[in-house]
């Protein structure tokens, strides 16, 4: 979704801006612009389309000053357009903002102010927040921004610049994400931590109703009330070059290479780190209940999980859509452990049913990526997977430590709830440990899947089906397919099949067969027996697929590893082969069409 960069320093904040709008690249984004303060005013340039476009407009007419805004557009309120790019500046040309998020009473505050005589320039609901600001002004930058956001509803991450302060830059959040960054040459304001490690790794995380106040020389900060906070920068740990392609062609293919690292290091962390001490921290006697809650990958990380807690701790799990969650009145209190799944920690679905728990007296504990995020800062308990800035719009590397640590705390749980003997736990912490060896040697077969979806690009439509932990490795493998190569595509648990989906099949359908649970196996290859003779292809992806098999039917054969935590080398297969049917299509693989990695609006 949108991202927000800003600048005021000793620098030129022009190419500082240019640099940090393209880290925020992979939040998805139709337009882009850029706004700096001027010795005549403010110069702004916007542009539909990729920042290529804004990039030249710039070199043809060079912008340059010491403070600037800079902002990628998602479009919601209005069409991707120059006019509705961002940043706005009021008709009065005083105050310049750029916005992540929905001003939800917009269309109010329009009205009114257009009764005042005031004409708009764009359709989004961004612009009324530059409009309302220069109405309230009267001379005080900070009074005006107290004034303009008390009136407005909805979320917010702003930045704001005005021209009598031409060394001043403001920003206020609330619902969205702001990060204020601190380097020697001057001070950031960015929506996400990776927009500004060029420069530095020194962060304030900006908390709702704060107002962050930055000159070249420093921060302060701000309640509402215009009283001053005391705050703290944070060390950001992430490296440059973990935001970098370092020599990959996409970053999700770097991002997908990078999982044995990131599997260690989980486990690592679970066991003997600060994931353990979190853990630790867990009572699980006291839960009569788990809730999962998540969207898009992170919800499917806990379908698997699921399985996992159900099959070693016996406590009854249940794994809702965060977009559900929040509006279903869940049945949950002071018994029910909630766990908020989500790599940015600013998913406002999974914020809104993070809140939805800790109103109703759950104990809430977040797995989550981003340190210092929403999700992070408001549940009870953290464990942070240390996954690193996963840039590529496609979730892989934070999935897969998701699932990792999701099956630790599993493991830990049925411990201590005596499900597992000390011995039974060891033993399957060592399968654990296992399992970055194993996709180490899977990640060196590329060529097999690469030569696998190079066959794969013609399809129209690809399904794949699974049962117990494959059905949720199903579900993942089919967004991942269709997120990046626009392939329509369906998961099913295997025994559904007959329940309608067998209709879809017909000749040279590609059904893609999860096969790892021995048990399940003859299950799994009659389902694929009884697509093969409607004309289907069948790939089957796993450790238990049959040897022998007919001539519609082929397999990418997995390393063999715990049934329950197979999900972590078939996940990683069908992340290759996704990637590689939209390599050979000549997708942009890291930022697909439509889609924003970071979904902070409904
Ligand atoms: C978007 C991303 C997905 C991600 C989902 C949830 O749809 O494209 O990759 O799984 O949001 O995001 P979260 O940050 O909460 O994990």
């Amino acid at each position: 979704m949108c991202g927000i960069i800003g600048y005021v320093g000793y620098e030129n904040a022009v190419p500082i801006i240019l640099e940090g709008l393209k880290k925020l690249e992979y939040r998805g984004y139709d337009s882009a612009g850029i706004a700096v303060c001027g010795r005549d005013g403010f110069d702004v340039v916007k542009q539909k389309g990729r920042l290529d476009a804004l990039e030249a407009r710039l070199e043809a007419a060079p912008l340059s000053g010491h403070m600037g805004i800079g902002h990628t557009r998602w479009a919601t309120h209005g069409e991707p357009s120059d006019a509705n790019s961002h940043p706005h500046v009021g008709s009065r040309s005083k105050i310049a903002v750029v916005h992540n998020g929905i001003i939800e009473n917009y269309q109010r505050l329009k009205a009114r102010l257009e009764q005042k005589g005031i004409r708009f320039a764009s359709q989004t609901d961004s612009e009324v927040v530059a409009q309302l600001a220069e109405t309230c002004y009267d001379g005080d930058i900070m009074e005006t921004v107290v004034k303009a956001v008390g009136r407005l509803e909805g979320s917010y991450a702003l930045g704001i610049m005005c021209l009598d302060r031409p060394d001043t830059l403001i920003a206020v959040k609330k619902d969205n994400p702001l990060i204020i960054g601190v380097a020697a040459h001057g001070l950031f304001i960015a929506s996400d931590v990776p927009a500004v490690l060029r420069h530095t790794n020194l962060v304030y995380y900006l908390n709702d109703g704060e107002i962050a106040v930055l000159n070249k020389d420093g921060a302060r900060f701000y309640s509402l009330d215009r009283e001053p906070l005391q705050k703290h920068p944070e060390t950001v740990t992430w490296s440059l070059d973990s935001a970098e392609k370092g020599g990959y062609p996409h970053f999700m293919l770097k991002e997908i290479m990078e999982q044995p690292k990131v599997l260690r290091d989980t486990v690592q962390s679970a066991v003997s780190g600060e994931a353990k001490a979190a853990a630790d921290s867990l009572d699980p006697a006291r839960f009569d209940k788990i809730v999962m809650t998540a969207c898009g990958s992170a919800y499917n990380a806990g379908v698997a999980a699921r399985y996992v807690f159900e099959k070693l701790c016996r406590v009854p799990v249940e794994v809702e859509l965060a977009s559900e969650f929040r509006y279903k009145d869940a049945i949950i209190g002071e018994k029910t452990l909630v766990i908020l799944i989500s790599q940015s920690g600013e998913t406002a679905d999974t914020i809104a049913a993070m809140r939805e728990a800790n109103a109703k007296g759950a104990v809430t504990l977040s797995i989550v990526n981003a340190v210092g995020s929403t999700v992070a800062k408001e549940t009870a308990h953290t464990i942070y997977t240390l996954a690193g800035p996963e840039i590529a719009v496609a979730t892989t590397k934070a999935f897969s430590a998701q699932l990792a640590l999701l099956y630790m705390l599993a493991i830990s749980f049925a411990y201590k709830l005596g499900r597992l003997s000390e011995t039974e736990r060891d033993a399957l912490t060592d399968e654990m440990k296992a399992l970055p060896g194993k996709a180490e040697a899977l990640l060196g077969r590329t060529d097999e899947i690469q030569h696998c979806a190079a066959g794969c690009i013609a399809y129209k439509s690809i399904f794949f089906i699974g049962r117990n932990v494959d059905y949720a490795i199903a579900l993942e493998g089919s967004l991942k397919l269709k997120e990046i190569s626009y392939i329509h595509s369906e998961a099913y648990a295997g025994g559904e099949l007959k329940h309608g989906t067998i209709s879809l099949i017909e000749d040279n359908t590609l059904v893609v067969a999860l096969s790892n649970c021995e048990r399940l196996a003859p299950k799994i290859m009659s389902n694929a027996e009884q697509v093969a003779s409607r004309g289907a292809r069948v790939l089957f992806v796993g450790s238990c697929a049959p040897a022998e098999m007919g001539d519609r039917m082929s397999v990418i054969r997995l390393p063999a590893a715990h049934e329950l935590f197979s999900p972590s080398l078939s996940v990683v297969a069908l992340q290759l082969f996704s990637y590689y049917v939209a390599a050979n299509k000549g997708l942009d693989i890291d930022k697909p069409r439509n889609l924003a990695k970071s979904v902070t609006v409904e």
